[in-house]
């Protein structure tokens, strides 16, 4: 039988953990997570979470490097947030496909048609560019809450077309304008094997990313971040529930609700997110050795500087 994620993180032997609390001690470096990576990566992190709690994170940390086990968008945020700090990735190539897409026609054509009534609103996960491009940033945690606060009407929501009609749902007031992109891993979940599992499991609850598509969202008891998801079935009175979102999150709803008998499904197409499962322990290891996969922000120094500033934006109205 295949092990669980709890038994995967246990199986980090007491050497490695050690040998990594040398290389943190020699590089002042602390190690960063996002729930979908491998157990044994996150069990070694010294803070796991979703990509909000990261990027706010990043900002407040002491140390002088900060080690990003997640894809590039999440990396290039903490070093936007961050100049003057080293961020290492395990895993430079890892990257979000969503990040890239959108083009900046899109962005050009709405801005002449609304003018200043406008907000071009951009999810995290986008790259460096495309958040030079847009007047403010958001996660999966915080979009509903800062786009129903915009002072504008008009909202173009870059790039994921899935959690921009969740948004224009949750805040009708507000025209949203959707652009053509997703993430093709919360794409592929169908409705028919959501349904095929709610019918094996017709007590559980449904729990689901705001990434997944319209049809699958409808059927949803709840619709949060990662950290939603989490939370969510660790205070539920439930007892079993259908995870609608890439397997890692199963690693810390375990843990969190180890001894409460909860019991969670996930659907028949393994819900990977093929980059994030390239950020291994061995990686992890090599990266804090040499000090590999740094990031680099690029010579366009204004683009980095309107790139940081939606991700200031974003802070500020999450934290109002
Ligand atoms: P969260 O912000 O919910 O962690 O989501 C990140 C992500 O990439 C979802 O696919
Ligand atoms: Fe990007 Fe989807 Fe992977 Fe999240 S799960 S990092 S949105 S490809």
């Amino acid at each position: 039988m295949e092990p669980t994620a709890l038994e995967r993180a246990a199986a980090v032997t007491a050497e490695t953990r050690a040998r990594i609390e040398t290389l943190k001690a020699e590089r002042d470096a602390v190690i960063l997570a996002h729930y979908y990576v491998e157990p044994e990566v996150q069990a070694v992190a010294d803070y796991v979470g979703d990509s909000f709690y990261l990027a706010k994170l990043a900002k407040s940390l002491p140390q002088q490097t900060i080690v990003l086990c997640g894809v590039e968008f999440m990396g290039e945020s903490a070093k936007l947030l961050n100049r003057d700090k080293t961020v290492l990735m395990p895993e430079p190539a890892a990257d979000c496909p969503m990040a890239h897409m959108v083009q900046r026609a899109t962005i050009d054509k709405a801005r002449e048609e609304y003018g200043d009534d406008l907000a071009v609103v951009c999810y995290v996960n986008s790259t460096m560019e495309i958040k030079s491009w847009s007047d403010v940033c958001v996660t999966s945690s915080n979009a509903v809450k800062i786009v129903r606060e915009l002072p504008q009407h008009h909202i173009l929501f870059i790039p994921d077309r899935n959690l921009g009609r969740h948004v224009a749902e949750q805040v009708p007031e507000k025209h949203v304008i959707l652009n053509d992109g997703c993430c093709p891993r919360h794409e592929a979940i169908s409705l028919a094997e959501l349904r095929e599992l709610k019918v094996g499991h017709p007590n559980a609850l449904v729990l689901a990313h705001p990434e997944c598509v319209a049809a699958v969202l409808d059927e949803a008891d709840y619709i949060g971040s990662t950290a939603g998801i989490i939370s969510f079935a660790e205070q539920s009175d439930a007892q079993e529930f259908i995870i609608v979102t890439v397997r890692g999150v199963l690693y810390e709803l375990e843990r969190r609700c180890a001894g409460q008998g909860k019991r969670f499904y996930v659907t028949s197409t393994p819900p990977t997110c093929s980059d994030m499962d390239g950020i291994t322990l061995e990686k992890l290891l090599h990266c804090l050795e040499f000090g590999t996969g740094a990031v680099e922000i690029g010579v366009d120094g204004a683009s980095a500087k309107r790139a940081q500033l939606t991700l200031d934006r974003m802070l500020e109205y999450a934290a109002r």
